[in-house]
């Protein structure tokens, strides 16, 4: 294990909180790939519709799912990449004009372009945590990718900047360092899943992520392999489970696990004669009922849901734009008929999105929906680590040291390329 290449993911969620410790490895700085090491889960009820709430409560999920999974990789490190989500997110664009400087277009002129497309007053209470460059227009030449090398006067940059409330990054950031660990990077939580879960073709053609958690689902479009639109939804799997608290009279603990057990989010998939037992107190006596129901109601919230999220793709007028459909993911993602139904709501393809691609080691530990915003955060560590701009820092636990060689020369070179991958 080379120490210098550790990097940390770390994923608050609403339902539970999860850490997984990487090692990158692979071609360098171009193709990195990441070793899964270790994987940590802890449940916690300290955040609110994604939104940090209780600090103490956090931070003790925190240093639960971090200790397990540096246990389990047998390693230990000093700084994480978080995941942040909620309704505080906000995206906007931006356009930058540079005059090229010599007779063809250099990389500095994009980086001044850059520059001023990011130079936006942000308001005091926000802060910005993404800008990626959408597009250029040299002259009057626009939809350009790549301007480096092209002849032109005058250079055009769209950026997309992404911004998230100051106070959520906050106390999401105090909770991290309040269980000991440095935050390298907060990084939106879809933005991380798509990396995770999205092929290069899906973001050609057109595709929305959508990610359904327990307190939000999110989404992320993209097209001609750009994003596009981001969006979230203040509703999720935990709305689910209080409609089977309140449809069928049983408590939280037993929604989860019949939702888990039993449940589908497409009616059609059960067949009508299958009947469960309902778990009953003394009063309630022997209750059965039929499977159908309990789908019935879990079918009905997922379909408002998608809705909700139809009509936000369409408000954006992006709706036609999903040649490659929808990629359902998150934890809610994983009850059965969960892509059918996002296929019939949305009129496109839909699979679900599981990680998996360019992933080495334990990579089982992770093959599931609900690690798609934890992968997807080592795998943006993973590209940070490449380009020389983070070196991993973690130590083996009871090995002494090694120094590794250290990525700080590797390419300063492909800074602007980190950005190419939204
Ligand atoms: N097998 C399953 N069947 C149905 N629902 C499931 C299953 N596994 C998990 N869920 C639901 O997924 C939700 C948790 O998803 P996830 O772990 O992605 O949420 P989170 O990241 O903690 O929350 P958020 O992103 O909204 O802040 C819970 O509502 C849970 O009931
Ligand atoms: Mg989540």
């Amino acid at each position: 294990m080379n120490i210098d290449r550790l990097v940390a993911g770390l994923d608050i969620g609403s339902a539970k909180t999860t850490a997984v410790i990487a090692e990158v490895v692979g071609d360098l700085p171009k193709h990195p790939t990441v070793n899964i090491l270790g994987v940590g889960q802890a449940r916690t009820t300290g955040l609110r519709k994604g939104v940090v709430a209780d600090i103490e409560e956090t931070q003790r999920s925190i240093t639960k799912a971090m200790q397990d999974a540096e246990r389990m990789a047998g390693a230990q490190v000093e700084s994480v990449y978080a995941g942040i989500a909620g309704e505080h997110v906000q995206a906007m664009t931006s356009t930058g004009i540079a005059s090229v400087t010599g007779s063809e277009i250099t990389k500095a002129d994009v980086e001044r372009a850059n520059a001023v497309a990011r130079a936006q007053a942000i308001p005091q209470d926000r802060e910005l945590i993404h800008a990626i460059p959408q597009e250029y227009t040299v002259d009057k030449n626009i939809g350009i990718r790549d301007p480096i090398g092209m002849i032109g006067t005058r250079l055009e940059t769209e950026m997309y900047l992404v911004t998230i409330g100051s106070s959520p990054a906050m106390n999401l950031r105090k909770a991290v360092e309040r269980a000991g660990y440095k935050v390298n990077e907060l990084v939106l939580e879809p933005l991380a899943s798509a990396l995770s879960v999205l092929t290069d073709d899906e973001k050609e053609l057109g595709v929305a992520l959508v990610e359904m958690g327990a307190g939000t689902t999110d989404v992320a479009v993209f097209h001609e392999g750009k994003i596009r639109h981001l969006g979230t939804i203040g509703y999720g799997g935990l709305n689910v489970t209080s409609d089977l608290v309140h449809g069928l009279g049983v408590t939280q603990a037993d929604a989860e696990k019949l939702k888990e057990q039993y449940g589908a989010a497409f009616e059609p998939l059960v067949p009508h004669h299958e009947k469960i037992r309902l778990p009953s107190t003394g009063a309630q006596g022997d209750r059965e009922i039929p499977r159908s129901l309990l789908a019935h109601i879990i079918h009905q919230r997922t379909q408002e849901i998608f809705e909700m999220v139809l009509r936000d793709i369409e408000q954006a007028g992006l709706i036609k734009k999903l040649s490659a459909g929808v990629v359902v993911t998150g934890g809610a993602a994983a009850q059965p008929g969960t892509a059918d139904l996002a296929s019939e709501i949305f009129g496109t393809g839909a699979r679900l999105g599981v990680p998996g691609e360019f992933l080495g080691g334990l990579s089982d530990s992770v093959q599931s929906p609900r690690f798609s915003t934890v992968t997807g955060l080592v795998q943006y560590g993973a590209h940070r680590v490449a380009i020389g701009t983070s070196a991993g820092k973690g130590k083996r636990i009871s090995l002494s040291p090694s120094a590794g060689p250290s990525m700080d020369n590797l390419a300063a070179r492909f800074k602007t390329w980190l950005q190419d991958f939204w």
